[in-house]
């Protein structure tokens, strides 16, 4: 059974209809790279699948089971099975690194705060900033913070995670220590979906690469599939501009 199952998904911002008809499944453990131009519906689709946009029509199913995106029970426990983490890492400015990654699991889960924390420190040491527990985020360079976002999303044990473009707000020479904390999340076999224009990462890492365009999965297929031999004419288009950048 597939850990994800989407099906005829679509979403609306008002009566504009952003996502057609999305369909595609997931096995634990894949990394799933979505890719496409700007406004292709990328980052909507994983708000939908978190709960920050509920669907218009159609079904995702977690486990076999089909979520029930209304009933806010439901919403709240699925929030400690999937994490989204996006460009910009919102972390809590008046926190330090620890306060940040222990605050949900004692909020939200009720969860001891010698636990939590405990926890806590084993994925900021992951995330190579065990030496930074006591910091606060205007004290870490944007690699840094983005990696105790990380850590935080990782904080209430998800099965699946979600990163949108966690590298695009960072200089360059911060991009690889945050796309390594993604290598090893990969290497524990986490499933993970991944928006990135990092598109050599993305051919590495990706189990499933799937091309997006106007709201629609144009094609999907392995890496080498998606950008060494790709079927379609748009995705022919977006490859092929990609690559003589
Ligand atoms: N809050 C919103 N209200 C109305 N329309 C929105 C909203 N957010 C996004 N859209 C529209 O939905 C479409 C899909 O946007 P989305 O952000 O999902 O694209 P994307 O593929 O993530 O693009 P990018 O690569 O630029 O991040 C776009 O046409 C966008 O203008
Ligand atoms: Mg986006």
């Amino acid at each position: 059974m597939p850990q994800l199952e989407l099906v005829d998904l679509r979403a609306n911002y008002g009566d504009v209809a952003v996502l057609e008809r999305i369909s595609f499944s997931v096995e634990k453990g894949e990394i799933i790279s979505l890719i496409g131009p700007s406004g292709s519906g990328k980052s909507t689709l994983l708000r939908v699948l978190v709960g920050l946009l509920p669907p218009a029509a159609g079904s995702i199913r977690i486990d076999g089971q089909e979520i029930d995106y209304r009933n806010k029970l439901v919403l709240r426990q699925l929030r400690s099975r999937m994490a989204i983490v996006f460009q910009q890492f919102n972390l809590f400015q008046n926190m330090t690194v620890l306060a940040n990654v222990t605050i949900a699991p004692i909020k939200v889960k009720g969860q001891a705060p010698a636990e939590a924390e405990a926890y806590a420190r084993q994925l900021l040491d992951r995330v190579g900033l065990g030496n930074k527990l006591n910091a606060y985020p205007d004290q870490l360079s944007g690699g840094q913070q983005q990696r105790v976002a990380i850590a935080r999303a990782l904080a209430l044990k998800p099965e699946i995670v979600l990163l949108d473009e966690v590298t695009s707000a960072l200089d360059p020479e911060l991009v690889n220590e945050v796309l390594d904390v993604i290598r090893l999340l990969a290497a524990d076999g986490m499933t993970i979906f991944f928006v990135s224009h990092e598109m050599a990462f993305v051919r590495e890492v990706s189990s499933k690469v799937i091309f997006m365009a106007d709201g629609n999965v144009v094609e999907s297929g392995t890496p080498a599939q998606i950008f060494d031999a790709p079927q379609q004419p748009r995705t022919q288009e977006f490859v092929s501009k990609i690559l003589r950048h």
